[in-house]
């Protein structure tokens, strides 16, 4: 199948040194509530880029469920792939692809998990029925069926019967703390507006990159 007339011209509009905040997670936080007033689908769903001990890049998608000046926080299995990825290196990247607002977000930095008691505060506010998904995926090894995973959900149905599911020791967050952030605005004829923030001795310096 050739793509090659597939071609958006990007017109909404370029991007100002001026008009950029200081802080990258303060523009983040701009980017992201128009992100949300211009209705497209999920804007929290990021691409979570981590590197095995073998130097092999996996990608996949991942929910944006906090964040502030400390980092951003998603929420995952503890045994995952990415997981072992992230034990093994803690450098990942981070992609917002708000592709309809012709805008993205990149973000590198290093993954740490967050505390036990943080993870639990958000497992508490998640529907049960995660809750008991949370109990029942082993996320990312290899099953036979899917009637395994029916089964288990009966079994921990079961098992916390009349009772509040509690959070498993293998699941949790991971904070990942940005050393540099990118924000791209799509300008005509390609000439793109691009801006990287970089932490440098725990001041943020921006610098306007080629597009
Ligand atoms: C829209 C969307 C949101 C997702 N959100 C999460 C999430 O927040 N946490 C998670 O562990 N997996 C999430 N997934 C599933 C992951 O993309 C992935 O399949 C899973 O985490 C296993 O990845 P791994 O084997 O690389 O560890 C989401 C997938 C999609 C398409």
């Amino acid at each position: 199948m050739d793509l090659s007339d597939f071609r958006e011209n990007y017109t909404k509009g370029g991007l100002k040194r001026e008009a950029l905040k200081d802080n990258p997670v303060q523009q983040f936080e701009l980017w992201f509530k128009q992100a949300i007033e211009s209705a497209i689908p999920e804007p929290n769903a990021f691409s979570l880029a981590t590197v095995d001990a073998f130097g092999q890049p996996s990608i996949r998608t991942v929910l944006l469920k906090l964040f502030d000046e400390n980092g951003f926080v998603f929420f995952t299995n503890y045994e995952s792939k990415k997981a072992q990825d992230i034990e093994a290196n803690e450098k990942v990247s981070m992609l917002f692809p708000w592709v309809a607002i012709e805008r993205q977000v990149k973000i590198n930095g290093r993954a740490e998990k967050i505390s036990t008691a943080e993870s639990l505060k958000y497992f508490l506010s998640r529907p049960r029925g995660s809750q008991l998904g949370a109990w029942v995926s082993q996320q990312s090894h290899v099953i036979s069926s899917r009637g395994v995973l029916e089964m288990k959900l009966q079994e921990m149905k079961r098992k916390f019967l009349n009772r509040a599911v509690p959070i498993p020791d293998h699941w949790g967050g991971y904070r990942i703390i940005p050393e540099t952030i990118e924000f791209w605005q799509g300008g005509e004829n390609r000439l793109h507006d691009r801006f990287e923030y970089e932490k440098v001795a725990g001041e943020w310096l921006v610098r306007r990159l080629a597009p």
